[in-house]
Order: structure tokens, then sequence, then C-alpha cells
């Protein structure tokens, strides 16, 4: 696939994975659109690329929809539409697994899972008329594995993994592709000082994850890891899933450890 002049519209682009992915589709001179909740900053980062900036929530559908009809308008038909927002707000008071508010749980499902279906209701019935189209979907390494110290980040992103299996089954016919991307750690808002998506050592830049998901893209894979390690601990996961619970049980440990306040059993 090339980009040159494809339409491409990126959730959440005015921040982190989502602006390197804007800069990077602009320089291989594809017509991006830098959608964002932070509207003043999606068109100060469109106007750096030469690219649309738009507002909007996508948790929102009409807002969704919106970002879709005024893409159409000023750019003309979308041929790959990122999903890209995601949201990780960590347990409640002591990380208990189910301690989260309501509130908490029902934006990450709004945002890390239903964004993604709006964007496919929207847009699929579109491509199939066209002729084909990509959707890419921005999931995590939390959705083969699990983010210790956020269950409802851990439950939506392997949702949105499903989902993406679920397009990608029913629509190859209709000439569209599907990409989904878990990364593991990258350094962006997200991920600074967060409780629960503290980095690690293998952190990546969001530059680099945006070269990779555009290398899978290239390379029309579903599942893109920009952190190859990531098959393998997916791999001893499901080959010994006891295993890989106590080897889980221990990483959690050693994260209490370093923030005593997190545990419900001290
Ligand atoms: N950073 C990581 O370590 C990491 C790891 C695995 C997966 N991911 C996933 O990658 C994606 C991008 O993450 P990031 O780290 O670049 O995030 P980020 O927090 O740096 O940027 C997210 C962007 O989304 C926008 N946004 C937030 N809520 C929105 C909403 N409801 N509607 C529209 N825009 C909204 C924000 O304004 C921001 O510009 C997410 O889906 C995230 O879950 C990130």
């Amino acid at each position: 696939m090339n980009f040159k002049n494809k339409v491409i519209v990126v959730t959440g682009g005015a921040n982190g994975i989502g602006r390197s992915l804007c800069e990077h589709f602009a320089r291989a001179k594809a017509k991006v659109v830098v959608m964002d909740i932070e509207l003043d900053r999606a068109r100060e980062v469109a106007s750096t690329i030469g690219g649309l900036g738009v507002g909007g929530d996508v948790s929102v559908e009409s807002d969704i929809k919106h970002a879709v009809l005024e893409t159409e308008r000023v750019l003309g038909p979308i041929d790959i539409f990122v999903s890209n927002v995601g949201v990780a707000f960590g347990d409640g008071p002591g990380w208990m697994a189910a301690s989260a508010s309501n509130e908490s749980w029902e934006l990450s499902w709004g945002v890390n899972v239903m964004a993604h279906v709006y964007a496919a209701r929207e847009l699929v019935p579109k491509m199939i008329r066209r002729g084909g189209g990509s959707l890419v979907n921005i999931a995590s390494g939390a959705s083969l594995l699990c983010q210790i110290g956020d269950a409802a980040y851990s439950a939506t992103k392997s949702a949105a993994l499903r989902f993406a299996e679920s397009l990608a089954i029913t629509h190859a016919d209709d000439n569209i592709k599907v990409s989904v991307v878990c990364p593991l750690y990258v350094s962006t808002r997200m991920t600074e000082g967060g409780r629960g998506v503290s980095g690690g050592d293998n952190v990546m830049s969001a530059d680099s994850a945006a070269e990779a998901i555009i290398q899978g893209i290239l390379d029309n894979k579903f599942l893109i890891l920009p952190h190859k390690e990531l098959d393998t601990y997916t791999q001893r996961k499901y080959s010994d899933y006891d295993r890989w619970l106590k080897g889980m049980r221990g990483l959690r440990a050693e994260m209490v450890e370093q923030n005593p306040d997190c545990d419900y059993q001290r």
C-alpha cells in the first residue's frame, strides 16, 4: 500500500502515538485528519503537517459521524481510519480488581471499545460501496496479557481485540483490511507517572511505535506488535496459564513493594 493522497483519519492525533502517526502519514504525502477532544491542539498539529483538525469525543457516536462527514466534505472519502484513542484510569483504592468506579469502567468501555464500533458502523458500509478500505484499531499489550493495576483497561482492551477479529473475519471478502495494534509501553502522556502503566525497561518512543505501526499496515498485518517480545510473552501465557498467573502475581507484589499504598492487604 502507498499512502500518497490517501485520506487518513487518526483519532487522538493531537498527542502521543496518534500525533506521531499523523506526522508519519503526512510525510508519506497522505491527506491527514487529526481528530481529538482537544480541538485547539488538533488544529495546531494539523497546521504543522498541512492536515485538517477536527474536534470530537470518540465515545460519542454523533461525534465520530461528524468527523467522518467533515472529512468527506473537505477531503473526500476515507481510505484509512485509525481508532487510536485509549484511556486508562487504574483500579480504585487499594488496587482491588473491582474497585474502580462505575464511571471509570463506563468511560473505558466507551473509549476503548465503542469508539471502534462507532467508526466501523459508520465506515464499513461506505467502504463496501467503494470497494474497500482500512481500519486500524489501537488496542494494547493488555489485550493479550493483562495490565496489572487496571482491570477495566485490561478487560476493555481485550474486547477491542475481539472486536477487531470480528471485523477481520466478517469483512475480509469486502476488501476491508483490519489491523489491530498491541503495544507494550510507549513514552506518552499516558505513561507519565501513571499508576499501573509505568514504563519498566522496555519503553519505546511514540515515533518508533508509529514507525512499527506503519510498517505493519504496509505489510498487511492483522496483529501489529511494535514490541516483538510480546509475541513470546503471549505464547508463554497460553502454553501454561497457571505459571503465567504466578509470574504476574510476583510482578504485582514487586509493584506493591514500591507503592505500599496500593495494596488493600496492608
Ligand atoms: N502509551 C502506552 O504505553 C500505550 C501502551 C499500549 C497501548 N496504548 C494505546 O495507544 C493509544 C494511544 O495512546 P497514547 O499513549 O498515545 O495516549 P495519549 O494519552 O498520549 O494521547 C491520547 C490522545 O487522545 C485524546 N483523547 C482522549 N480522550 C479522547 C476522547 N474521548 N475523544 C477524542 N480524543 C480523546 C487526548 O486528547 C490525546 O490527544 C491508546 O489507545 C492507548 O491505550 C498506549
